[in-house]
């Protein structure tokens, strides 16, 4: 296993829309791995492939409290949402230290392949609900951040701008 290094907005390469998974292959589940030791060790509750540079619609996902549920969700594909929706506070670990309201639908209803390659649906709501959005727009090429005014987000790319600079000093 490694550790995955996490693409950083307003990196371009996390606009690039994702291409489905073509085989659960000894490939991918390494990726899987990697993955899931990425974002346990960032202390994430859910990363996609783009956000580590892997242009396939893979993301994974883990909202327990113990940080022992992770979801691996493959090819995945919204089947049902709700009719109500609700502003939940969203981060990214592409966009460290930035908390901003994005409305999502309180639930819904996800079929994806799961790490083994096999079909299932997901019933999701709340946190993990939010969380599934969120990282399926990735593989959209979609940040949270793109759902702000562009005030408030010229302003987070000024100040992610700023932050890789005086990283490199
Ligand atoms: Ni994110």
């Amino acid at each position: 296993m490694a550790l995955l290094s996490i693409l950083c907005y307003p990196d371009p390469r996390l606009h690039t829309v994702a291409k489905p998974v073509t085989a659960v292959d000894a490939r991918v589940r390494l990726l899987v791995s990697d993955m899931l030791q990425t974002m346990y060790e960032a202390s994430g509750i859910g990363l996609a492939a783009t956000q580590v540079d892997v242009h396939e619609r893979l993301i994974v996902v883990d909202v327990s409290q113990e940080r022992d549920q992770p979801l691996v969700l493959i090819n995945p594909e919204l089947v049902w949402t709700s009719p109500g929706k609700r502003l939940n506070e969203e981060g990214c670990l592409s966009v460290p230290g930035i908390y901003d309201g994005v409305e999502r639908f309180d639930a819904v209803h996800v079929r994806a392949l799961d790490a083994q390659g096999k079909s299932r649906v997901i019933e999701a709501c709340d946190l993990l609900a939010v969380c599934v959005q969120h990282e399926m727009d990735h593989l959209l090429g979609k940040v949270f951040v793109e759902y702000l005014s562009p005030l408030k987000r010229n302003r987070i790319k000024t100040k992610m701008l700023k932050a890789r600079r005086e990283d490199v000093r």
